[in-house]
């Protein structure tokens, strides 16, 4: 059984899907390479990997690197994929000390192997967490994981595709886990407004929440004040917002 195939229950709660944008930028504008604000990123990863399980958070799903991102300069890939590793290989301990469940969604057959061998080995040992799971995006495109889930679905002779199944696909087609779980608040830092290939058949009914703070400056109070900001909104799916009973109109006689 792959590692990332464990089932652990992690209780329910909020799932919190971040775009963790504007590391560059953040670079750029102190007169640093971008790599470093790729460095500066992952010490905002664990901020709010620490702060999201007091605020009732219960999966996290972080936007890493997307399929999109092979485009950039190889150096800058290069340095996002040590960085990856890193991060991995450094962090797992004091993950598992914190009750965190790790995966890694996303394709796997264009990683390095060292870096998909730190992979496995930190879903491995951190299969055990039962506060947090965290799913790391790398090589994520949502796009890519719908057409998979497809195909896997269609394969099925004879069963017909349901959003049910498909969405059990889409969770196994990209590893993770069970079926993908919907995203209850999107946030994406860095100014932009788009969701760039990020969960979007599980983000159906997200609420949204664009920041203007770049990757490397959000901080767990920006988090804080999103969760709060989701708290006051009324999600209707659809329905129609609970109305007082009335009494019926007497009727004239
Ligand atoms: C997000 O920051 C991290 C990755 C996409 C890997 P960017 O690297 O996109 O930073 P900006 O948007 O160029 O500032
Ligand atoms: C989205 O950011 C991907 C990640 C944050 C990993 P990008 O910076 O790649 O997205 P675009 O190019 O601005 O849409
Ligand atoms: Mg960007």
């Amino acid at each position: 059984m792959r590692p990332s195939t464990l089932i652990t229950p992690i209780p329910p709660g909020l799932h919190v899907g971040i775009i963790m944008d504007g590391n560059g930028r953040w670079a750029v504008a102190r007169g640093l390479p971008r790599p470093a604000g790729h460095r500066r990123g992952a010490e905002t990863v664990r901020a709010i990997v620490e702060a999201a399980p007091d605020l009732g958070v219960r999966t996290l799903t972080l936007y890493a690197f997307s399929s999109d991102n092979w485009r950039r300069p190889e150096r800058e890939v290069a340095a996002l994929m040590r960085l990856f590793r890193a991060y991995l290989r450094g962090e797992t301990r004091r993950l598992m000390r914190n009750g965190v469940k790790l995966s890694v969604i996303g394709r796997r057959d264009r990683l390095e192997l060292p870096v998909t061998a730190a992979i496995e080995a930190a879903e491995a040992a951190t299969a055990g967490g039962t506060t947090l799971h965290l799913r790391l995006a790398i090589d994520y495109s949502s796009r890519d994981a719908l057409a998979r889930a497809a195909t896997a679905v269609s394969r099925d002779g004879g069963v017909a595709v349901t959003t049910d199944s498909l969405g059990v696909a889409l969770g196994a087609a990209y590893g993770g886990g069970a079926a993908a779980p919907d995203v209850d608040l999107l946030i994406r830092t860095g100014g932009e407004r788009r969701l760039s290939d990020f969960l979007l058949w599980e983000c159906a009914y997200a609420e949204l929440w664009f920041s203007d703070v770049m990757w490397p400056a959000f901080t767990a109070q920006d988090l804080g004040a999103a969760v709060s900001d989701f708290h006051s909104r009324e999600r209707r799916f659809g329905g129609l917002v609970a109305q007082p009973v009335q009494a019926p109109a007497a009727r004239a006689v």
